[in-house]
């Protein structure tokens, strides 16, 4: 099976690009990111002190996490039976994830799941550790990035589409403490693997970004092909 590995900051355009190339490619397109957001939101729902990782981990045996992909290949997220893809997408929800995933144990308890759909498909999937963590072996590697205004400004338009009340700075505000978080915590931070190609796409459009990406995906499987 192949292994696609596209990781990054928040904003920085991967499940948008991550779900047009499982469409190009015919692969499974898999958000880890909403596994995150779900585990946040069983927490937040419950009332569990976010600050206690102690309180957070006995907590996790109660959670049931599901992914289910409909006709057109969307991804649902089932938290304890009820679909919560929508309720997660929150800047409340987003902060909270980035909490609760820099805990080892939250981290532990969705690697199989991550892990496991690899196993029976082609994959493409977007997050922070996909390619130092969950699959060091991927065949390919992409790490999108894009400066700190554009991603506020593309979070900021998907938020206020979302009719949420919230206001730029504040946007750009939450953006940063999350960067800091994903990229410093001790266990999996949010960083390029060795062998991931770097794509800054601050100046692209959405088709620039998906047509440089095919060719990188291109050119690695070629040569994986190659050597094989
Ligand atoms: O991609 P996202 O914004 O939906 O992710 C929400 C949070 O989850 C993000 O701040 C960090 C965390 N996350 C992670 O630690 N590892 C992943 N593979 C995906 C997300």
């Amino acid at each position: 099976m192949i292994k696609i590995a596209i990781d990054g900051p928040s904003g920085s355009g991967k499940s948008t690009l991550a779900r047009s190339l499982a469409k190009k490619l015919g692969y499974t397109y898999v958000d880890t990111g909403a596994l995150y957001r779900a585990v946040a939101l069983f927490m937040t729902e419950n009332k569990v002190d976010l600050d206690s990782s102690d309180r957070i981990c006995s907590r996790l045996a109660d959670i049931s996490l599901s992914i289910v992909y409909s006709e057109d290949g969307t991804q649902h997220v089932y938290l304890c039976g009820e679909d919560v893809s929508e309720k997660i997408r929150t800047s409340e929800i987003s902060m909270a994830a980035s909490k609760v995933s820099a805990i080892p144990a939250v981290r532990n308890f969705l690697l199989k799941t991550q892990r496991n759909i690899a196993q029976s498909a082609n994959v493409i999937m977007d997050g922070r550790d996909i390619g130092t963590v969950i699959f060091p072996d991927a065949d390919v590697k992409i790490f999108l990035t894009a400066g700190n205004e554009s991603r506020a400004e593309r979070r900021y338009a998907e938020l206020i589409g979302k009719g949420e009340n919230i206001t730029f700075q504040k946007v750009l505000e939450d953006m940063g403490k999350r960067d800091q978080n994903d990229s410093s915590r001790a266990v999996a931070p949010a960083i390029p693997a060795d062998d991931a190609v770097i794509l800054d796409n601050t100046e692209f459009t959405k088709e620039m970004t998906f047509d440089r990406a095919l060719e990188i995906i291109s050119q690695k499987l070629r040569e994986r092909n190659g050597k094989m």
